[in-house]
């Protein structure tokens, strides 16, 4: 029942100041925030995040979106985070994001307009999809020592 999770809020996010709001929004939801760090990925990296969609057509503008400037990488714990987290971010495309979610409130691109011009969906934050693909990630962006264990005020009062 207790997962981790990896988010990367992305560049359009960090270029646009979000990152604060959507730390908020987790640490509101009392989830825990067990590791942290700002990292500009290379294509190599982007390769190794995004294997999973190196084929498909629109993979060279998500290369260029995801490595054009510096993310906020962080691991998220909590009672079924890894859905709570994607319930949170919303759907892919923002177009169709339910207000009240991160993609919903703060992006309004569609797949059409993305097409269209030749750019990747502009969706602010990455997440894990599925706990084996949270795995994966967390083992590939984090070392064990930059993850921590502690209490966070919402397990102390559970008790
Ligand atoms: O991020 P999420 O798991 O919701 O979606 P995905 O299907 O794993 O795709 C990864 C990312 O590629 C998306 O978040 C979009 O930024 C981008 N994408 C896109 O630009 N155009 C598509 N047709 C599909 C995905
Ligand atoms: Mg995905």
């Amino acid at each position: 029942m207790i997962q981790s999770t990896l988010i990367l809020l992305k560049p359009d996010a960090v270029e646009r100041g979000l990152m604060g709001e959507v730390v908020h929004r987790i640490e509101r939801a009392g989830l825990k925030i067990i590791g942290m760090k700002m990292v500009w990925i290379d294509k190599e990296f982007a390769a190794k995040h995004y294997s999973a969609h190196i084929k498909k057509e629109f993979y060279k503008s998500l290369e260029e979106y995801i490595t054009s400037g510096p993310v906020l990488a962080a691991v998220i714990e909590g009672v079924s985070a890894v859905a709570v987290i994607r319930k949170m971010s919303g759907d892919t495309e923002p177009k169709k994001s339910a207000p009240g979610t991160i993609r919903g409130d703060f992006a309004v691109h569609s797949y059409e307009y993305a097409d269209k011009n030749g750019i990747s969906i502009k969706n602010l934050i990455h997440s894990s999809g599925t706990p084996e693909e949270a795995k994966a990630e967390i083992k590939l962006w984090f070392e064990d020592r930059e993850l921590h264990s502690y209490k966070i005020v919402h397990e102390k009062h559970t008790r």
